[in-house]
């Protein structure tokens, strides 16, 4: 079983990957890490503690982190996941409490505890949370397992700048930090992601699960997909933040390979951009698993099968 902290901007799709993860026994989800990013912070956390009472899990501690990027300005999403970030379902105040403690002491504190190479952290959102503890604990990262991030994209392009993935543009130097720490990463770009698409077919099949769970989002894909279906002309939307949880599943329907990846921090024509060496043009250190297949029916099988336990 493995030891998880979720960091999360929940985003429908954020959503999709915490359901995910509380349902699968191959994970121990201690806790989850609400950082500012597809919408401010309070409805972060709020919408992480509402997802998880949906699952029936207030049990999982939910902890605020960063309200803001390390050096700029929030950019927000709200014209691809809605005002409230989880548009498309009713919402309401969740009673599962929000935690005192701040989400980087709470991720420092849970490293330092248990034992060595134990901890794996999945950042679903800008990497503000996790290049704190960075800074502000600098030996107590290399402690994690490992980092498995959605970000970036590379023959993909980006979807918020040519060049740029959300997550990673909203602070490319915390992203920076994060990629220079030493940790293992595991990357999901975009061109992973565009791959896992809400076809209408597949959001049918979720909701013929039945359950609460399911139905709630489904109805949630079914507002998030019309974004990005209006944008790419495909049929359904991209499923980004649950192909982290998924690797850590099923690793098997993912290919990539080891990279170095660097980001540009400077440029204002292509900040964020996710510098990948998948040809090895350079011997800068590999310091990445950089994931470019998946065989989406099979993640599209483990998801609706996984949500169908609740
Ligand atoms: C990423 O940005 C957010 O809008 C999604 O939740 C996902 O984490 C995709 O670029
Ligand atoms: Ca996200």
């Amino acid at each position: 079983r493995r030891t998880i902290i979720i960091d999360t901007d929940p985003g429908q799709d954020d959503a999709a990957a915490i359901m995910l993860a509380l349902s699968s026994p191959e994970l121990d989800v201690r806790g989850i890490t609400a950082v500012a990013g597809n919408v401010p912070l309070e409805l972060t956390a709020r919408n992480a503690r509402l997802i998880t009472e949906i699952c029936g899990r207030p049990d999982v501690p939910v902890f605020a982190g960063a309200d803001a990027p390390l050096r700029r300005k929030l950019v927000t999403a709200e014209y691809v996941h809605g005002k409230s970030g989880l548009d498309g379902v009713d919402l309401f105040e969740p009673s599962h409490p929000l935690q005192e403690r701040h989400a980087v002491d709470f991720i420092i504190d849970t490293l330092r505890d248990a034992p060595e190479g134990n901890v794996t952290l999945c950042a679903l959102g800008p990497l503000t949370n996790l290049a704190t503890v960075v800074e502000r604990a600098p030996g107590v990262i290399g402690r994690a397992r490992e980092i498995v991030l959605m970000g970036g994209g590379f023959f993909e392009g980006g979807n918020v700048t040519p060049s740029a993935e959300f997550n990673i543009y909203v602070d490319p130097e915390a992203a920076a930090i994060v990629f220079g720490a030493g940790v293992p990463i595991t990357m999901m770009p975009l061109d992973v992601t565009h791959k896992v698409l809400t076809t209408r077919a597949r959001v049918e099949r979720l909701r013929a699960n039945g359950n609460r769970a399911s139905k709630v989002m489904a109805d949630m894909l079914d507002f998030f997909e019309r974004f990005d279906e209006q944008k790419y002309g495909t049929d359904g939307g991209p499923l980004h933040d649950p192909t982290v949880i998924a690797w850590l599943i099923d690793p098997e329907m993912f290919s990539g390979r080891k990279c170095n990846v660097e980001i540009e921090t400077v440029s204002e024509l292509t900040l964020g951009a996710t510098v990948i060496d998948w040809w090895k043009v350079t011997d800068r250190p590999e310091n990445a698993f950089v994931v470019g297949g998946v065989d989406s029916d099979r993640f599209f099988g483990l998801f609706i099968e996984r949500l169908g336990r609740y």
